[in-house]
Parts: structure tokens; C-alpha cells; sequence
């Protein structure tokens, strides 16, 4: 959290960190392995975005490898820009998992954000797989990399956003999306 606080202000950025955090952590128990693990990646694999956007992914070898932060820990990070601004694959499930939920979270988030109720605790599958399938909708939001990360994981879409959804009203309070449910 305090290495995240030294180079993320943004309060977006941090919600999106928070988000995939507690993703991450949801995820790990379904896989059966470390929470703490898990979490930490979610929580820093944007760490060089907002004070180096150009050299997102990159940057943030140096960084980590400055505060002694673990190689495989730099590495999981890296993967999540893999055929965007890395060529660093996504091997294990961990990372495979990151990479899928990365951009899924904004997809998620935009569309909590479009409802009346502004929340993710009476959000459904069905309706995150509408705005997946209009591509106007949060246009930013790369549906390949969302669907090449369901092929790396072999789970359907429908099970992934699911999931996704449901790791993220772990953390509804924090990410400002408990809304008026
Ligand atoms: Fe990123
Ligand atoms: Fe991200």
C-alpha cells in the first residue's frame, strides 16, 4: 500500500488497483493458493502507469527491483501488458488470471457507473455480457485481451465476468461501488 500511495494519486487509478486486488484475492481461493500473494500483484501491476504512462510495464522493473520486490512478483506484473506493450507471456494461473480481470474490471465498472443503482452488489452476469457485446459502450476497454485471457484460463466468458463481478463486491465499499442498493 505505501509503495502503491508513492507513485499512484490518482483516485481512479487507486480504485482500479483496489479493484483488481480484491479480484485477485477472490480468484486465489477459487485456485486454492495464496490470497496475500495474489492480492499484492492486483495491487501493484499498474505501479509505473500514472507517473510513466509510455513506459507502462517497463518502468516498473526498475522500480520494483529498487524496493527489492521479488522476481517473480516483477514478472507476473509485466504479463499483464503481454502483445500490448510487453512480450512477456502469461504463464501461470495467477498471471493468466490478472491479465483476463485487468480490463474486465473497467468493463465491470463503467457498467455499475450506467445503472441507477450505481452498484455492483445487484449487478448480473447477463448484463456486464450486453455492454461486453456493444463495443461502443467503454470503448477503451480491449475485448481480445479479455477474450484471449478466457482461452489462456479455459473458462467461458459468462464464468469469468461472474467471478469478476463477485470479487468485486468484496471490495464495493472501497472502489465507491456499493452505490444505493
Ligand atoms: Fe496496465
Ligand atoms: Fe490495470
Amino acid at each position: 500500500w505505501n509503495i502503491l500511495k508513492e507513485y499512484n494519486q490518482d483516485e481512479h487509478l487507486i480504485n482500479h488497483a483496489l479493484a483488481v486486488e480484491g479480484v485477485m484475492r477472490y480468484f486465489a481461493t477459487l485456485y486454492n493458493e495464496d490470497p496475500e500473494k495474489w492480492g499484492i500483484t492486483g495491487l501493484l501491476h499498474d505501479l509505473d502507469y500514472e507517473k510513466y504512462p509510455k513506459e507502462h510495464c517497463k518502468k516498473v522493473v526498475e522500480i520494483m527491483k529498487e524496493k527489492n520486490l521479488d522476481d517473480e512478483l516483477i514478472h507476473s506484473v509485466v504479463s499483464h501488458g503481454y502483445g500490448l506493450v510487453t512480450d512477456v507471456k502469461p504463464e501461470s494461473n495467477m498471471e493468466k488470471v490478472l491479465y483476463t480481470i485487468d480490463e474486465l474490471t473497467g468493463l465491470i465498472n463503467a457498467t455499475c457507473l450506467m445503472r441507477p443503482s450505481k452498484s455492483v452488489l445487484d449487478l448480473t452476469t447477463k448484463s456486464v455480457k450486453k455492454k461486453f457485446k456493444s463495443s461502443g459502450f467503454a470503448a477503451g476497454v480491449n475485448r481480445d485481451v479479455i477474450k484471449n485471457g478466457c482461452e489462456m484460463l479455459d473458462k467461458p466468458l459468462e464464468e469469468v465476468i461472474e467471478k469478476t463481478i463477485e470479487g468485486m463486491k468484496t471490495v464495493a465499499a472501497e472502489i465507491g461501488l456499493e452505490g444505493a442498493v
